[in-house]
């Protein structure tokens, strides 16, 4: 097993209803800035009860935060900040409004105007001491944000992953019943991103992680145990509150300690949303497969253990069972009613090399665990992804 350092300080508060308890959660006396997406929490009422639950408090709003959030909102949202002197931030909704309010909440602090340069760090801390505190009502299970240190932030530049301690939330509630109202798109969406993130934790080069690795294994296998259930029954309590509880520990730093990671798929699909404005975590189920492929020699030795464990898979040479656990894949996808192919999304071929230009300029000419996924090989990737 790799070294690590594992601390992850935001409290979890899980179950149906317990958005009544947030003024057990939210300083005395704070002046709140709820902060929210395109208005799904006034449309289904889960504003109304937030509201509720903050009676006692001076509370503003701040709505309109767009999926893939772009920096210039996040800076109208600290503007307000400054007017109203707001000292806390209260995300309500998705991985799209709790990552802009990581962001909001470094930007409230930072002295320059230059918000640009709190995002263009790669994965470095982002160049800031302090943060305005902020919690969490999650309302879409995917990406994990609401109990990790990353947010994902766009400008016109490009798509950005951003980190820095400052990003734990405070607490997060998570209340599976509030997801009831989800399209089903984004439901799948939600399951594919979560799925992705075990496999991008999971899929390298054994080290012994035996802990890691069946957790991995356990989220994955319980994704795939409760994903149809998850799209055809909406208010199936109990498949939500197993997505849930996944989605969150898929990306909280637990199964990742110590093993080699691989976000190559990630990176990639970030350049697809960007371009060609596909959802994230589709743009992820057209990369992944044709990845698995293309790098199966780097990755045998795990690729054999998923299609063993997860999808038992015993029978064959080693390539056969490879081949039929990424079909397995790729088939699951399918059952969420995700495409595996770009060529589903009416894209041309030519503009794929628009993708491979961005990469350059965004630094990502060296993926992988090993650092050895050249673009020529993402080329491949998306050739075979087409
Ligand atoms: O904006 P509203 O009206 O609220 O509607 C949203 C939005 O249109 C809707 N929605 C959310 N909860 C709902 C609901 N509709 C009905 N009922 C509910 N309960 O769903 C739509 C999508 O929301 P969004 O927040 O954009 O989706 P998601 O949670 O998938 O977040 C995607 C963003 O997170 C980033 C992605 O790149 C993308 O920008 N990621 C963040 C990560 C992180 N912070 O660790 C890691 C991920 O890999 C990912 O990159
Ligand atoms: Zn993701």
């Amino acid at each position: 097993m790799l070294d690590f350092n594992f601390c992850n300080p935001t409290h979890i508060v899980f179950g149906k209803d317990r958005v009544g308890e947030l003024a057990s959660l939210v300083p005395e006396n704070a002046k709140v800035l709820i902060t929210y997406g395109g208005g799904s929490i006034k449309k289904y009422g889960t504003l109304d009860k937030v509201r509720d639950a903050l009676s006692g408090y001076e509370v503003h709003e701040f709505g309109g935060i767009e999926p893939n959030p772009q920096l210039a909102t996040c800076v109208k949202a600290v503007e307000m900040i400054k007017a109203k002197e707001i000292d806390f931030i209260l995300a309500v909704g998705g991985g799209s409004v709790i990552d802009a309010t990581k962001l909001i909440a470094i930007a409230a602090k930072y002295d320059g105007d230059d918000y640009a340069s709190l995002i263009k760090n790669g994965f470095n801390p982002a160049p800031v001491s302090e943060a305005l505190p902020f919690g969490t009502v999650l309302t879409l299970p995917a990406t994990g944000s609401e109990m990790n240190a990353f947010s994902v932030i766009s400008d016109d530049t490009g798509k950005y992953g951003v980190y820095s301690p400052l990003f734990y939330p405070k607490f997060s509630i998570l209340d599976p019943s509030l997801t009831y109202t989800l399209p089903k798109t984004q439901v799948a969406n939600g399951i594919v991103d979560t799925f992705i993130h075990v496999v991008e934790q999971y899929m390298t080069f054994p080290v012994d992680a035996r802990f890691q690795d069946r957790a991995a294994e356990g989220i994955m296998q319980t994704l795939v145990e409760i994903g149809e259930t998850c799209i055809e029954k909406p208010e199936d309590y109990d498949s939500r509150a197993n997505f849930m509880w996944c989605a969150t520990m898929a990306l909280n730093g637990l199964i990742g300690s110590g093993v080699p990671q691989d976000w190559s798929t990630h990176m990639i699909g970030h350049e697809l949303t960007d371009k060609f404005g596909i959802d994230h975590g589709r743009t992820l189920a057209v990369v992944l497969p044709s990845l698995l492929r293309q790098r199966k020699d780097k990755k045998e030795e795990k690729l054999l253990q998923y299609a063993e464990r997860v999808w038992k898979l015993t029978e064959g040479s080693k390539d056969e069972r490879i081949e039929a656990a990424i079909a397995k894949t790729e088939a699951f996808f399918h059952s969420l009613g995700v495409a595996t192919k770009i060529s589903d999304y009416a894209i041309p071929r030519e503009d794929l090399r628009d993708i491979i230009k961005q990469l350059e300029s965004h630094g990502m000419t060296a993926l992988s665990e090993s650092g050895d996924l050249t673009l020529d090989i993402v080329e491949k990737i998306l050739d075979e992804a087409y």
